[in-house]
């Protein structure tokens, strides 16, 4: 369905308590934001944001961020606020790329790419969330033990990001191309996207990458 951009979105994520516009014009990094060591996990794309709610209240030892570049998106993912929403988590209005900008060098524990846009043509590679400059900003932001949590629909997609990892030597401690029927499903939270291809009978691909160490005394 495609949202209609309503005048005063922004005005309103500006004003909600939950949201945070333009992290980079801040004088502190959002990593500071909780008064907390818990770690940080974040989520690049997080759509309405029924995955990063549902993850930050079933781990309230854990910060949240969920970035959102489209206004209308995340309006609508602020706008869905509830309640008792859990105060570990904040929607971030920004484009993902600019992570290195706003945390600190070593901050983030783990960032969820759960069904990142496709974008099919070669062209467009750059803009997928697996690409290599992607993977450089990650980098820069990760902590020692920092952990890519990738899902998709889409095979392409998910064998582009395989072969980007292993070629930028990361470490792939999970593969599956059929995450509903493997053994991996436990404590699975599915996204609105997630939920819609599998009523759809589409199967689901998971992928987790860690950093790898270079080993330091083996020539
Ligand atoms: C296909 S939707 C998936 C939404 C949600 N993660 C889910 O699984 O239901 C992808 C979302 O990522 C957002 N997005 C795409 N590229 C982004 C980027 N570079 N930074 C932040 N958000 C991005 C889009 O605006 C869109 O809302």
């Amino acid at each position: 369905m495609r949202l209609r951009y309503i005048e005063g979105q922004y005005e309103y994520l500006q004003d909600n308590e939950k949201a945070i516009t333009e992290p980079e014009k801040r004088d502190y990094k959002l990593n500071k934001l909780f008064n907390n060591p818990n770690p940080i996990h974040v989520e690049l794309g997080c759509g309405k944001g029924k995955f990063i709610r549902e993850t930050a209240l079933q781990n309230p030892d854990i910060n949240y961020f969920g970035f959102e570049k489209s206004v209308k998106v995340a309006y609508r993912c602020a706008k869905s606020t509830i309640e008792n929403d859990p105060n570990n988590y904040f929607i971030v209005y920004s484009n993902g790329d600019i992570l290195q900008d706003v945390f600190e060098p070593n901050s983030i524990e783990r960032i969820y790419l759960n069904f990142s846009d496709p974008w099919p043509k070669p062209s467009h590679y750059k803009r997928r969330m697996t690409h290599k400059n992607f993977l450089d900003v990650y980098r820069k932001v990760f902590t020692e033990n920092g952990e890519i949590h990738m899902k998709t629909d889409n095979n392409d997609l998910f064998e582009y990001s395989v072969e980007q990892l292993k070629e930028d030597n990361w470490d792939l401690i999970l593969v599956t191309r059929d995450l509903h029927n493997s053994p991996y499903l436990q404590n699975n939270v599915m996204t609105e996207y997630e939920e819609k291809f599998v009523s759809e009978g589409k199967k689901i691909n998971k992928l987790i990458a860690k950093l790898k160490h270079n080993c330091l005394g083996i020539i």
